[in-house]
């Protein structure tokens, strides 16, 4: 990654084969992973030396591989797993955001045929970081409703990670001209969707809904509902109405980078008492109690370093 990019040089990054340092990762203009966003991602986790979820993870991954048709360059799924392991323990990192992405690469000519690009792999390693700040984890953070539709689930897949993100973008910068700071995108039905780089739950009157439609299937919205099984709170993927959104006692969103993120206000109304509850703060424990569980977790390969 290029000074200045905020992200510091510490990382590894792997690219056409190859372990580079993160300075070197750089992807051709002519990419149409840049220029089409035609492109699928996954971001998994490691804490304290173990991966979180790892092979859940890898199935998403090769079910959006897959469905955007790229060869990857002959690598399966031990390959992927062994370049994500590679970054981390090249990088050195205990507790690391980690990414792999497959671009559709550079065509061979300005008739841009899909099928002549060789596909791209390349996977990176960073240190942890969250989605939002200390503060907002601790405390909740705010969300606006964004007039910005969610882009259609028939046109771009949300299932399939991507960096196709200008309705997020456009969310956003309402976000902060209502000087919030966080937003949550509706679908053209008006069901509530998710954000960028979350998912979203309401608890209301004890049952827990995270939307089922129009959303990428968060490997953290999947481990918060298993949780709250255990709970016996009725948790369930369902339609959510913007109105019982904010009627709710508690709301949270879910991501990789970060975890369970309570949700202090919504527009200009306070969620609940404005504090973090009492069900948000108990998973919160127990998702990060679960990256103790070798049931949940696989350790890094750091001997690949060597
Ligand atoms: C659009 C979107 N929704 C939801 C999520 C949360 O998914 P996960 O829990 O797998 O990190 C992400 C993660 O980056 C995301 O980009």
């Amino acid at each position: 990654m290029a000074e200045g990019s905020g992200y510091g040089n510490e990382g590894c990054g792997y690219i056409d084969g190859e372990y580079v340092a993160m300075s070197d990762l750089r992807l051709p203009v002519t990419d149409l992973g840049f220029q089409l966003a035609d492109m699928c991602y996954d971001a998994l986790h490691v804490w304290d030396g173990r991966f979180f979820r790892m092979d859940d993870h890898l199935d998403r991954w090769e079910r959006a591989v897959a469905a955007r048709r790229y060869d990857t360059l002959g690598h399966d799924r031990e390959d992927f797993a062994e370049v994500l392991h590679g970054c981390v323990a090249r990088a050195g990192l205990q507790k690391s955001m980690v990414t792999i992405v497959a671009t559709r690469g550079t065509p061979d000519s300005g008739h841009k045929d899909l099928r002549s690009c060789r596909n791209r792999l390349m996977a990176w390693a960073l240190p942890y970081y969250s989605a939002v700040s200390d503060e907002e984890t601790e405390h909740g953070c705010d969300i606006v409703v964004a007039e910005t539709v969610r882009i259609p689930p028939d046109a771009v897949d949300p299932t399939i990670k991507n960096y196709g993100r200008l309705d997020f973008v456009r969310a956003m910068f309402e976000a902060y001209d209502r000087e919030a700071h966080y937003a949550v995108l509706l679908d053209q039905e008006g069901n509530i969707t998710e954000g960028r780089g979350w998912n979203i739950f309401a608890l209301t009157g004890g049952r827990l809904v995270s939307p089922d439609r129009g959303v990428l299937e968060g490997i953290t919205r999947m481990t918060v509902k298993g949780l709250a099984e255990r709970l016996n709170i009725d948790a369930r993927f369902d339609a959510l109405k913007v109105d019982a959104l904010r009627a709710a006692d508690e709301v949270f969103l879910t991501s990789t980078a970060g975890g369970i993120i309570p949700v202090n206000q919504i527009d200009d109304a306070p969620v609940g008492d404005g504090q973090p509850g009492p069900v948000t703060q108990r998973l919160t424990r127990m998702y990060w109690d679960l990256h103790d569980d070798p049931a949940y977790t696989t350790p890094v390969r750091y001997e690949l370093a060597n």
